[in-house]
This record gives structure tokens, sequence and C-alpha cells, in this order.
């Protein structure tokens, strides 16, 4: 089956099953592992266990009881952009399974930010949502600002915290925003809106795995000017280095970013340069090819004080998540 396609079918399929009334119950108990000894706290919230769900796989806040049930300590919805858009012409998402990795040129394809209000207050189980924001693709770079101050009001009464995604390779131009100087001016509009708010909502923003130290000061600097509360690393990678699928099939893929078991050891890396710059009170979160326990041990004892997960989910299953809270919980013993 087209992978999309799978992945709605999928989601489909386990919303069915958790609708009927004994089977939801016993699954949702079968995936559920969180104690005392899980719980993380942060940015003021209190995390059940460190593993999240990653952006992009529930754009539009359509999935959430599901996504809490099968166990995760919190949900990041979006990308979401002010207005719907259709994202990039079928096909545009790719499947790489010797290298259990994922391409993909979506585009953020999501039902506009109304949409996604309109989900979380049908839904708003007891669990942690992130809101992650993006700009509409028809909308300049010179006026980007005004799409995330629109999409942060829109969301600020149902999401517990906020990202600012400049780093998606499939939107043209959109990763310019990581330059100082637009970065700066993103994030300082964004703090200052927040700042004003009755309740202001932590503020992280996330990178993408393909830049330089320099880039990476750069934003370490900007993000202590702006009084953000931390950092996601990182987004999918337009490197298609060190892949066991043939390069004939990777070319006939075409454009895209790549995630998945491959992206670990560059988002590994990438972690480290930040935790080692930035002061131990900047929260950041781990992502990028984590399909195992120890990976995810790994990228916590590195320094990060969440994970999050996404393409392991297509080629491990949902088993992962307990699995790794087990490896987790038998390491603080
Ligand atoms: C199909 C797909 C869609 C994605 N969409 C988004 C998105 O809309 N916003 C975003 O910040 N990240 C998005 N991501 C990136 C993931 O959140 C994550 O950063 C990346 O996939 C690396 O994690 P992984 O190796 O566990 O998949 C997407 C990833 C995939 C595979």
């Amino acid at each position: 089956m087209d992978p999309e396609r799978a992945h709605h079918w999928t989601l489909t399929q386990f919303r069915r099953a958790l609708g009927v009334p004994l089977l939801g119950s016993s699954l949702s108990s079968a995936w559920k592992l969180d104690t005392p000894e899980l719980e993380r706290e942060l940015m003021g919230l209190n995390f059940p266990n460190p593993v999240g769900l990653a952006a992009g796989f529930d754009k539009n806040a359509e999935h959430i009881d599901l996504m809490h049930k099968l166990g995760f300590g919190f949900i990041e919805i979006g990308t979401v952009t002010p207005r719907a858009q259709a994202g990039n012409p079928q096909p545009r998402l790719f499947r790489l399974p010797a290298d259990e990795a994922l391409i993909n040129r979506m585009g953020f394809n999501n039902a506009g930010v109304e949409a996604a209000v309109k989900n979380l207050k049908k839904s708003r189980p007891h669990v942690i949502i992130g809101g992650n924001i993006g700009k509409n693709k028809t909308t300049e770079n010179s006026r980007a600002v005004d799409d995330y101050l629109l999409s942060y009001k829109a969301l600020h009464d149902y999401v517990d915290y906020f990202v600012i995604n400049v780093s998606s390779p499939n939107t043209p131009g959109l990763r310019e925003l990581q330059r100082r100087e637009p970065l700066l001016r993103l994030l300082s509009a964004v703090q200052e809106l927040n700042q004003h708010s009755q309740t202001s909502r932590p503020i992280l923003l996330k990178v993408a795995p393909d830049i330089t130290d320099l880039q990476r000061e750069d934003i370490a600097e900007v993000l202590l000017q702006s009084q953000m509360t931390g950092l996601i690393t990182c987004n999918t990678t337009i490197s298609r280095d060190g892949l066991h699928t043939s390069s004939d099939t990777i070319a006939h893929m075409g454009a895209g970013g790549l995630s998945g078991a491959p992206l670990y050891d560059q988002s590994l890396r990438q972690l480290r340069w930040f935790r080692s710059a930035l002061p131990r009170d900047m929260v950041i979160i781990g992502v990028g090819g984590i399909n195992s326990p120890e990976r995810a041990a790994e990228m916590l004892a590195a320094g990060a004080d969440l994970i999050q997960i996404y393409s392991a989910l297509i080629y491990e299953g949902p088993a992962l998540i307990k699995k790794i809270k087990h490896h987790l919980l038998a390491q603080a013993h």
C-alpha cells in the first residue's frame, strides 16, 4: 500500500479498535506504563514519561486520544499553518525499509489552525500537547512573523507549549528563517506576544540537522536573547549519505527530508553540541532516528530532557514506546 494511505488506514483501524468498549480499555492498559519514576517536571509541566510523539504524525490534532492511549507522555500536533493547504502533490512519502528510514516532502499539508482548534476543543484528555506552528507556503518570508503570531493566538488556550518550526526542508525558503537576523526578529515577536498574554507558554525552536557550527552558535545566542524555553533537535535531513537503499531508488524518490535510523548519529551529535553550548535549564528535546530503547536511553544520557519519535513508529510499531519505558525504568533501578 502507498505509505501515506497506509498511515491513514492504520490510524482508522486503531481508532475503531479503541472505540469497542472492552477491547479499547484492554488495549490501552496493555500499552500504558506510567510510574512516578518516569515522570519529568519541566517547563512548569508534569510529563508522565519522557517519550513524546514528534510533529507531523498528527498534524490536525485528530488522534490525540489514540496517541495518549498508546502511552506517549506528550503529543506534538502540527505543523499547523494559519490557512489550510494541500501540501505537495502525491506521492510524497516513501519508505526505505533497508535503512529503516522515510523520505517525505509533504509540504505542511494541514487543515489550518482553526480546524486544529476545533479538534482540540473536542478531545482534551489529560495529556500534554505541543503546538508546532509554521508559515503558509504562499506567505513571503518577510511576512512570516504574521503567520506565526496568528497561529500562536489561535492555539494559545489549547496547547501546553509551542514549537516554532523553521526547519522543514519542504517549504521553499523556510530554513532561511534559521539565519540570525530573521530568527531573532521572529522569536522576539512571538516571545513579546507570549509575555503579554495572561498565561505565557513555554516556547521551543525546532532546528534542522543540516547546519554548520557557526549557525549553531548564532542559534544558541538567539535562543538566549529571545528567552526561549528550549530547543527541539532535529527535523529531517536533506542528506542522503550512508544509505543502503540503491542510489537509483533514492534518486527516483526525489527531494524531501530523510528521517529514521540513519538520522540518529547526526541528531545525537547535534544534541551534544547544543547541550554543551546552552545553559542546563534550557530544555532540549531530542528527536531523530530513535528506534530502540538503547538509543532512547543514550539520547537522554547525552542531555536530552525529553525525546520524540516518528519514523520508528512505522518500523517498530507502538510497542516500542512501552519497551523504551521498561528500559528506562530498569536503568533507574
Ligand atoms: C511524514 C513526516 C512528516 C513530518 N512532518 C513534520 C511537520 O509537519 N513538522 C515538523 O516539525 N516535523 C515534521 N516531521 C519531522 C519529525 O517530527 C521528526 O523531527 C523527524 O522525522 C525525525 O524523527 P524520526 O527519525 O524519529 O522520524 C515529519 C516527519 C515525517 C516522517
